[in-house]
């Protein structure tokens, strides 16, 4: 409790949280029009809470049944049908075509979580009945010279294996994986997700060419590899052409890398811990005292530890070790001695309730998520606003390492990044995002006016507050307005918002 009392004050440099600011932007193009300056531009940066519904009520998650429709045993659910697995993604069946041709499309900038993979090693269960084989696959690391280039180099990959000369078991299953890699099916998925962008940005629309020139196109990656074992599929989805190819993956320093986030946001981190996972918050509590008889039931099959913080302060271990197993169509687990008591499908289908609800309470359902997402978010998203700017003809991209006419960008994240930035856009239904989960940018031009929508799992996003609504043509003076608000051009506000001087003033440290 020491820290709600502490951090609640942390954010009170955010006292504009609560306000509405007036926007005195106005952005044109070469044809500056009088109707695209709003007269009245006010923009709320406050929180909005989520709709209610069956994800984050309670009584449905401890008492329900079922899991809501959602899919988690296959990557080939239905489209547009939350499917951990393999969430829905924009394609051509589903795109929602702008229907006034006189809107150009001028940007976009996708942002997605990488594809299926094996489970954390931490979220494994002290012992594994199976084992779990990845040799279907390579993990590709190597070095070679360029710029310019020299001597060519091996294509080397890695070949895991246990020694019997080693005495100590891995964390984990047995087997030929590191925990976590992209799996054969999430590299499948991978290359399927490039496939079906082409198809709409090129194929479709013809806003990016048939063949790649990395002066139109770019991607990103964060620091965990994960997410360049995907980049390296998804690239030669969208471009047969790439295959073999060097391919540049732009990535920040790790101690700064804000699309992992991996920078330090001290504020953010503790306001995260004073009221979710981690945290001895009674609303947060509510649903883990609720589930106590799961949660014994788990403990007594898997060997966890009952006593094993780390698994039982949320239902994330849980959730990543049986829905792993699941999208591999791999069984339920069971006892390792009593061979018939295994995890019943509708004790997994409790654990993802709980699981959904949990993502929903840290990043919608608690008014705290919304300003410890803007500081630990806030410098990807003023790193969008700036790609936005820019692509208007307004200043530097975010990007100075690439060519300036860069008109699509492609950052391949994790569930942290997507929820962090649906928290920020204050998504009005709250999901824990899947695998390959994906939020599409879309700047557009009209009659020298500039205009953002939004789409979520490839179709127009829903938000909370008033001010954002359904990001569909909002002008862009509100959008820039709001990021502009929330964390400054530039992310000038971050730093400030981060630091957390009552640590070092009430001297009780803040580890
Ligand atoms: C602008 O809009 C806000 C909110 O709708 C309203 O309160 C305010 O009076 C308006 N200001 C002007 C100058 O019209
Ligand atoms: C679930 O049902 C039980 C038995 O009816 C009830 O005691 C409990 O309060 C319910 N839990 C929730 C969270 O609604
Ligand atoms: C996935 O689970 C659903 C619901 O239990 C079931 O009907 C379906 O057959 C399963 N599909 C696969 C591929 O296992
Ligand atoms: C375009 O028009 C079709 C047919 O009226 C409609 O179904 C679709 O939703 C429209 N697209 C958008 C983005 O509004
Ligand atoms: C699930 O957790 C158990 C218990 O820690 C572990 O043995 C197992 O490897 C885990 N499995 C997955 C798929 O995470
Ligand atoms: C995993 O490997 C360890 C050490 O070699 C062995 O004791 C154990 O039986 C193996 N487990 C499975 C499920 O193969
Ligand atoms: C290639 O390797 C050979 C042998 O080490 C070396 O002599 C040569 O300079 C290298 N070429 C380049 C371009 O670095
Ligand atoms: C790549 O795009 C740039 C910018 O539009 C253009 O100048 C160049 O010719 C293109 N390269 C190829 C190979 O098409
Ligand atoms: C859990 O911790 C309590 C108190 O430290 C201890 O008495 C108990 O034996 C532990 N239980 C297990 C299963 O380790
Ligand atoms: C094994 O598990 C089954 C199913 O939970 C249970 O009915 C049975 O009593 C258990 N057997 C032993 C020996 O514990
Ligand atoms: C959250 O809501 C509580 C009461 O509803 C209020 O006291 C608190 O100031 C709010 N916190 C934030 C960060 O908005
Ligand atoms: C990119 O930005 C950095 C930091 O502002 C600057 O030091 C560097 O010179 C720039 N590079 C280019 C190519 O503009």
């Amino acid at each position: 409790m020491r820290y709600s009392q502490s951090t609640l004050s942390l954010f009170a440099g955010l006292s504009s949280f609560s306000t509405i600011v007036n926007s005195q932007g106005g952005y044109y193009g070469s044809a500056p029009s009088a109707s695209c300056k709003p007269s009245n531009t006010t923009v709320d940066l406050s929180w909005h809470a989520p709709v209610k519904s069956g994800i984050n009520d309670l009584s449905t998650v401890i008492n329900g049944t079922g899991i809501y429709g959602f899919v988690f045993n296959t990557s080939q659910g239905p489209l547009s049908t939350y499917d951990w697995c393999n969430m829905p993604h924009t394609n051509v069946h589903t795109y929602p075509k702008v229907n006034d041709s006189s809107y150009k499309l001028e940007y976009v900038e996708v942002i997605h979580r990488h594809h299926k993979r094996t489970p954390y090693a931490a979220n494994t269960f002290p012992v594994e009945s199976y084992s779990w084989d990845c040799s279907d696959e390579g993990l590709f690391f190597g070095g070679k010279p360029i710029n310019p280039y020299g001597n060519d180099s091996a294509s080397t990959y890695w070949e895991v294996y246990t020694s019997p000369s080693n005495p100590l078991v891995p964390e984990g299953f047995n087997g030929t994986c590191q925990f976590p890699q992209i799996t054969r099916g999430g590299l499948d998925d991978s290359h399927q997700h490039g496939v079906d962008l082409k198809a709409v940005y090129s194929g479709m629309l013809g806003f990016i060419p048939e063949q790649y020139n990395r002066s139109l196109v770019s991607y990103r990656v964060t620091n965990n590899v994960i997410t360049s074992q995907v980049a390296s599929m998804l690239i030669a989805g969208m471009y047969p052409g790439r295959a073999n190819r060097d391919t540049p993956l732009l990535i920040q320093p790790d101690s700064i890398d804000s699309l992992e986030p991996a920078y330090t946001c001290s504020s953010a981190s503790h306001l995260f811990s004073s009221y979710g996972s981690g945290s001895s918050a009674p609303s947060w509590h509510q649903h883990l005292n609720d589930a106590a008889s799961l949660y014994a039931k788990l403990d007594a099959l898997s060997g966890v530890n009952p006593n094993a913080s780390d698994w039982h302060m949320s239902f994330d271990h849980y959730f990543d070790n049986l829905s792993a197993r699941l999208c591999h169509a791999k069984p339920l687990p069971c006892d390792i001695v009593n061979t018939t008591n295994c995890v019943t499908e509708a004790e997994a289908n409790e654990v993802f309730r709980l699981g959904e609800y949990e993502y929903s309470f840290i990043y919608r359902d608690s008014n705290q998520s919304f300003p410890a997402s803007v500081g630990s978010y806030g410098i990807w998203v003023a790193e969008l606003a700036q790609n936005i700017r820019h692509a208007m003809g307004d200043g530097q991209s975010s990007v100075n390492a690439t060519s300036p006419q860069i008109r699509y960008r492609h950052n391949v994240a994790h569930d942290g990044s997507i929820s962090r930035l649906l928290a920020i856009l204050q998504l009005d239904r709250m999901v824990w995002p899947g695998m390959g989960s994906e939020v599409v940018f879309e700047l557009y031009s009209k009659s020298g006016c500039y205009f953002l929508r939004v789409l979520w799992g490839g179709q127009i996003m829903n938000s909370s507050n008033p001010s954002l609504g359904r990001l569909d043509m909002v002008p862009i003076d509100t959008i820039l307005a709001y990021f502009d608000g929330l964390v400054g051009v530039g992310a000038s506000k971050i730093p400030g918002i981060c630091q957390t001087p009552e640590c070092a003033v009430d001297g009780e440290g803040c580890a």
